[in-house]
C-alpha cells in the first residue's frame, strides 16, 4: 500500500465545501432580500483566501502538482494548466466580491447584485474544481506517483501546516459559526 498524499487535500475540500454551502444559502437570502449581512461575504473572502487559497492551493501548486509534472505530466495542455486556470478564476470572482462587499457595508447601494453574481460563480466554479479534483486529479496522482517521492511530500505539506499553526481550528470555528447561525 502506497503512503496516501492526497487524503489530506479531499479532508480539506469537505471544509471548504462547507463554506461554498453557506455562500450559496446566504447567496440564495441575499437574492430574496432576507440577507444584509456584508460581513459574511469579507469573512468569506478571508476563509477562501486563507484556508482555500493561501492553506489548500499552495498544497496543490507547490507541492502535488509540482511532483506530477517532474514524474510526466505536462505543464501545458493538462490537468495542472486547467486547474491553475481554475484557481485564478476563483481569485478574480473573490476580488469582486470584496470590493462590492467593501462597497455595501460602506453604504453604496446596488452592490447586492454584483456579489450575488460573483459568489455564484465562485461557489459553481469551486464545486466542479473540487469534483475533478476528488474524482479524476487525485486518484491519478496516487496511480502515478512514485513512493519514493511521497514522504518528502507530506513534509512538504507539513511544513506549510507548522507555518500558520492555528490557521485550520480558526477558519473551521469560522465556518461553525455561520453555520449555527444559519440554523437559528
Ligand atoms: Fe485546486
Ligand atoms: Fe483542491
Amino acid at each position: 500500500m502506497k503512503t496516501n498524499v492526497t487524503q489530506v487535500m479531499v479532508d480539506e475540500h469537505k471544509l471548504i465545501l462547507r463554506m461554498i454551502a453557506l455562500v450559496e444559502k446566504n447567496t440564495e437570502l441575499l437574492e430574496q432580500g432576507k440577507f444584509r449581512d456584508w460581513q459574511f461575504y469579507l469573512d468569506a473572502v478571508d476563509f477562501i483566501r486563507n484556508y482555500a487559497d493561501r492553506f489548500h492551493h499552495a498544497k496543490e501548486e507547490d507541492v502535488l502538482f509540482i511532483e506530477l509534472i517532474k514524474n510526466g505530466m505536462p505543464e501545458k495542455q493538462s490537468p495542472i494548466e486547467a486547474m491553475h486556470m481554475e484557481h485564478d478564476q476563483g481569485r478574480a470572482h473573490v476580488r469582486a466580491i470584496e470590493e462590492a462587499a467593501q462597497k455595501a457595508l460602506a453604504g453604496e447601494s446596488g452592490q447586492a447584485a454584483i456579489i450575488a453574481e460573483n459568489a455564484r460563480g465562485y461557489a459553481a466554479l469551486l464545486r466542479g474544481h473540487i469534483e475533478k479534483e476528488d474524482d479524476i486529479l487525485y486518484p491519478l496522482a496516487e496511480r502515478v506517483l512514485p513512493e519514493e517521492v511521497r514522504e518528502r511530500m507530506l513534509q512538504a505539506y507539513d511544513r506549510a501546516e507548522a507555518a500558520t499553526p492555528e490557521l485550520e481550528e480558526t477558519y473551521r470555528k469560522l465556518v461553525e459559526g455561520y453555520e449555527q447561525r444559519l440554523a437559528s
